[in-house]
Parts: C-alpha cells; structure tokens; sequence
C-alpha cells in the first residue's frame, strides 16, 4: 500500500509518500521558521496563509521524486490534530480533496502518534511493547505502548511542554526562536554549575512532569544578574540541565514501574544532543535500549504522519467525506490496530 501524508499542524509544511513494501521513498519539508522569526513565536494566521501556498507544489515535487502518479496512490492521510486549527484545516481540506479526486480513502492522524511511531521508520526499530517518552512544544507525556493504538498514558505535564520551556527561556534570554536549538546551541559555552535550577517533581513519587517552576527559578535568575553573553550561556546551561535531568529520572522510574526494557523518546525536543546522551547512559545502565528517530524526524515531518496514516489504512480504517480539525485530541483516545 502507498500513501501520501500530510502535516500541517504547526508551522512547517511537510509532505511524505510511504510505501508498505518499499518503506520511505520521498519526503519534503518546509519550515516557516524565517516568518514567524520577527514575532519570536508562531502566528497562527500566518502560519495557515503558507500551508496554503506551500502543500500543493510539495506535493508534486514528492510524487515526482517518489515517480509515483495519482494511480500509484492508495490512500492519503493528513495530521487532523493536535495543533493549530487553522493550520490543520489547510492539510486537511487538501488531503480529503486529493483522495476523493483520486477516488482512495483518506484518515485523519493523530500528531503525537505520528511521533510515538516514528522510529519504526529507522533501521532497527523498536518491538511492542515499549514505553514512550513524548516530548515536543505542545506536550510532554510518558506513555505505556502495547501496540498500535493501544497507549495508556502515565504521566503529563500539569502545565508548560518541555519544549514550550526551552523556546520561553530562549526568548527570556533573547535567543530567538524556535528556542530549542538555540539554548542547546548557547549552552555549549556555558559554565557548568553557575545556575543550578530545580528539577520539578522529582522529589515526589509519580510520573507527572511540571516545567512552569523552572521558569519561574530561570525569570528570576535573568532579573538578578546583568545579561552579559556569559551569563546568557551559564542560565542556559543550567536550564538545559535540569530539564533534561528530570526527563531522565522520569524515564528511570516509569521504566521500573512498567518493567519495559524498550524506551521511545521522539518529538522536537528529542533531537537535543544531551538528552540523546543521558537517556543513553540512563539505559545501558540498566540493560535498557532507548530507540530515537534521526534528528531529521524528530521535529515535525510528514514521514511520520504517512507511515502512521499506512498502517492504520492497510487495517481497514479511513474516514467518511466529513474532514475535521482537532486542536485538542487524547492519544489514548485513539482506535486500536487489529
Ligand atoms: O515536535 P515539534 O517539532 O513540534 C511540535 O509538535 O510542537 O517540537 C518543537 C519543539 C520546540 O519547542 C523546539 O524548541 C523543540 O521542539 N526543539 C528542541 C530542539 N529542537 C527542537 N528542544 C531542545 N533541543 C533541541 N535541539
Ligand atoms: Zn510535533
């Protein structure tokens, strides 16, 4: 089965075509990241105007360099949420458009099970069941994974995504956006140990993660001293620190409760270099193997969303003509595959 998949949910346009048989064979991305820079932060708005201008001619470009016709295409999938409904609209208006002129069904597909499934897409993939660590600018949860659909969450954030973290502390530092990369960037030539901020809920028993008190310790240190370029990179050391420590000592709990041996850590934030190297150490420690998608997936990406939107069309499942936008949208919501 082949499928074209779309991903709109934020502020890049991507488009992938995945094949059952042959597995990824093109995939186009690309970020706003330049229109939104101005505003340090995404513009909604703004956001859906370029989806609109940007998924068609991706599109072509994919099916050209997958040399995959109209013909060839078997199902079409679009991220239906969570994310921005206005930018989700655009992916799914086009992709229900596409598959009702190319007469194939056409799914809806969760965003956050795009990135749960997205290191299947590499060479030696995880086996079910696995315990996922989830982190992008929306969401951070820990997730028990039995198979596909079949997810219990364990813990969330109570308030701030780890990534809305690192991109408010960018800006607080005037980093820029998007923040991640940045803070991993600036930290680099920071001083170990100048700031040491709080690890939030760690202390406590439980899986729940809570990112709005290291804000509050990282404001408060970026009002008290002068913000000198040393300065800027020893707060984003810290703050990166911490934050990758909690995610850590989380992933060794939830890893002891489950008895799982596999862990996934995908979503933007997965592609931060200190996280990949702790949550390495973290497992081999404990004979565990921890399974990322390359850097290239980690953030959004349409691979993700064609390979998630193939297997659950190859199980029978699509929508109905309707199309929906779902800003907010459970994971453990979602049907199972049989
Ligand atoms: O999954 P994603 O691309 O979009 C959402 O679904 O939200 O995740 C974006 C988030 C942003 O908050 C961004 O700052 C963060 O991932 N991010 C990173 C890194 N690259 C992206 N955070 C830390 N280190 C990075 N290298
Ligand atoms: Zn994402």
């Amino acid at each position: 089965m082949r499928v074209l998949g779309l991903e709109t949910s934020c502020d890049d346009t991507g488009v992938a075509i995945y094949d059952s048989g042959r597995g990824l064979l093109a995939h186009r991305l690309f970020s706003q990241e330049l229109i939104h820079a101005d505003y340090g932060g995404v513009v909604p708005e703004l956001a859906s105007r370029d989806h609109v201008r940007k998924v068609l001619p991706l599109v072509r470009a994919v099916m050209v360099e997958a040399s995959t016709p109209s013909s060839a295409i078997d199902g079409v999938a679009y991220t239906a949420g969570p994310g921005l409904v206005g930018a989700l609209l655009v992916g799914a208006a086009i992709g229900r458009a596409l598959a009702f002129a190319w007469q194939v069904p056409a799914l809806g597909v969760h965003h956050m099970e795009g990135h749960l499934l997205s290191p299947m897409l590499e060479p030696d993939p995880p086996t079910f069941p696995f315990l996922a660590l989830l982190v992008s600018g929306g969401h951070t949860l820990l997730a028990d994974v039995r198979a596909v659909g079949d997810y219990t969450i364990l813990g969330e954030s109570l308030d701030d995504a780890v990534g809305e973290a690192f991109d408010k502390t960018a800006k607080l530092l005037g980093l820029g956006y998007p923040g991640g990369p940045a803070i991993a960037k600036t930290a680099e030539a920071g001083v170990a140990g100048r700031f040491r901020f709080p690890r939030p809920m760690t202390e406590k028993p439980g899986l729940s993660f809570s990112f709005s008190g290291l804000k509050t310790a990282v404001v408060n240190a970026a009002r008290g001293h002068a913000l000198d370029e040393q300065t800027v990179a020893d707060i984003a050391h810290g703050f990166q620190e911490a934050a990758v420590d909690t995610l850590v000592i989380k992933c060794k709990r939830a890893l002891k409760q489950t008895g799982h041996q596999r862990l996934v850590v995908a979503g933007g934030v997965s592609a931060n270099r200190l996280l990949r190297e702790r949550m390495a150490s973290m497992a081999a420690a404990r004979g565990s193997k921890v399974h990322y998608p390359r850097p290239e997936f980690s953030t959004d990406n349409a691979a993700m969303i064609a390979y998630t939107g193939c297997l659950r069309l190859a199980a029978g499942q699509h929508d109905d003509l309707a199309f929906g936008a779902y800003p907010r949208w459970e994971i453990d919501q979602l049907p199972k595959v049989i």
